[in-house]
C-alpha cells in the first residue's frame, strides 16, 4: 500500500517536487542521494573518528553530500586540519537521466542533459572547503590511486563488477589493518549484489563494525592487510557459484538490522535478474517471503521487476 502511494508520488511530478524540496528543508539534508542520517554520520566521523593516519577518498562524489560533510567534519578534527592533507573526491562527473529524481525540485532538474559535464555544480557546492578537497575527476577504473595508506573509504560507485573489481583492487590494498572504515553505501541496495560477493571473498580481511540507520550504508574496519594477490581476481558472476552466493547472502543478512533485511535480500534476487535468470531470481524471492522477510522497500520493487512480462534489467 505505502509502496503503491510511493510509487504513485514519484508518478506526479509536481507532488514529487514539492515532497522532496519540503524533505530537504524539514531534515535540511544536503542535496545529494545520500540520507540525513548518512550525512550526520560521515560529519561525525570526520570531527571525532578521523585518528590521522591516512588519506580520506569519497568515490562517486556526484554532487558533494558525502563529501560537503565529510570534509566539514575533518576540517573541525585537528589530526587532519592540521595535516594538510585532502579529501580526494572521485567522480565522472557525467549526468545520466537516472539522476535526475534525485534533484527534483531543484532548477538542477531541467539543466542537465545526458553526457553533461557537472563538474562546475560540484566544484560551487564544495567552494567553501575547496582547499581541503582535491577533485579526481573521470573514470576511477583509469585514475586509480597513488598507493598512499587509506584511513577512509567512502564507497557509493560499485555500480558494476568493472567498478568493484577496480575498487577492490586500487584501493582495498592501501587500507590499513584495524584502523581503516570502509563505508559502503549501496550495501542495503537492490542493484549491488557484488559487493555482498566481495566483502564474502574478503571477509577474513574485514569486521562489520555498524550500519548507518535509515539509510543503505554499513560500515567495516580493515583488518587484515590486503594484499594485491587478494583481489586481482577474476571478479565477475561466473567466479561465483551458487552455493558461494547463498553463503555470501547468508553472511551479509547476518549483519544488518531487519531494517536492511528486505534490501539486502533483493541484491540476491538482483544476483540472479542481472544475469537473466529469472527463475532463479523467483526461486530465491519467494524463498525470502517463505522466511518472513516482507515485501516493501527494494524487495518490493525487484518483486515489481519479476512480475513486469519484459522483466527488464535496469
Ligand atoms: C549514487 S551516485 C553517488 C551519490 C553521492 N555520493 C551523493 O553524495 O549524493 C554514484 C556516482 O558514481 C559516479 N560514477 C559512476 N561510475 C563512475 C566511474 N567509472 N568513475 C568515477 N565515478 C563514477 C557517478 O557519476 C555518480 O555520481
Amino acid at each position: 500500500m505505502i509502496q503503491n502511494l510511493r510509487k504513485k508520488l514519484r508518478e506526479i511530478s509536481f507532488l514529487h517536487n514539492a515532497y522532496m524540496r519540503a524533505k530537504r528543508i524539514f531534515i535540511s539534508e544536503l542535496l545529494g542521494m545520500t540520507s540525513g542520517t548518512e550525512q550526520a554520520y560521515i560529519a561525525n566521523y570526520g570531527e571525532n573518528l578521523y585518528a590521522g593516519h591516512g588519506e580520506v577518498v569519497d568515490l562517486g562524489s556526484w554532487l558533494g553530500s558525502t563529501t560537503i560533510p565529510l570534509t566539514a567534519g575533518l576540517l573541525k578534527n585537528p589530526k587532519f586540519r592540521d595535516s594538510g592533507r585532502k579529501v580526494f573526491a572521485y567522480d565522472l562527473f557525467i549526468w545520466f537521466d537516472w539522476m535526475r529524481p534525485s534533484v527534483a525540485g531543484t532548477d538542477l532538474a531541467e539543466r542537465y542533459r545526458e553526457g553533461d559535464n557537472f563538474v562546475d555544480e560540484f566544484k560551487r557546492r564544495i567552494a567553501p572547503l575547496a582547499d581541503s578537497i582535491e577533485v579526481r575527476e573521470g573514470d576511477l577504473k583509469s585514475i586509480g590511486w597513488s598507493g598512499e595508506p587509506i584511513e577512509f573509504l567512502l564507497v557509493d560507485a560499485m555500480k558494476g563488477w568493472d567498478l568493484a573489481a577496480a575498487i577492490a583492487r586500487d584501493f582495498y590494498p592501501s587500507l590499513i589493518p584495524e584502523n581503516s572504515l570502509v563505508f559502503h553505501q549501496d550495501f542495503a541496495h537492490h542493484f549491488t549484489p557484488w559487493i555482498h560477493l566481495v566483502q564474502w571473498k574478503l571477509q577474513d580481511h574485514f569486521e562489520y563494525v555498524e550500519e548507518v540507520p535509515r539509510s543503505q550504508s554499513v560500515i567495516f574496519k580493515c583488518i587484515k592487510i590486503i594484499s594485491t594477490k587478494d583481489v586481482n581476481l577474476d571478479w565477475g558472476f561466473e567466479m561465483f557459484s551458487d552455493t558461494d552466493v547463498d553463503a555470501a547472502f547468508e553472511y551479509s543478512m547476518g549483519l544488518v538490522s531487519t531494517e536492511k533485511l528486505p534490501n539486502v535480500a533483493s541484491a540476491k534476487v538482483m544476483w540472479y535478474i542481472h544475469q537473466k535468470k529469472f527463475d532463479d531470481a523467483s526461486r530465491i524471492f519467494h524463498k525470502m517471503i517463505k522466511n518472513g522477510i516482507p515485501v516493501v522497500d527494494d524487495l518490493f520493487l525487484v518483486s515489481e521487476m519479476l512480475s513486469s512480462p519484459t522483466k527488464t534489467n535496469e
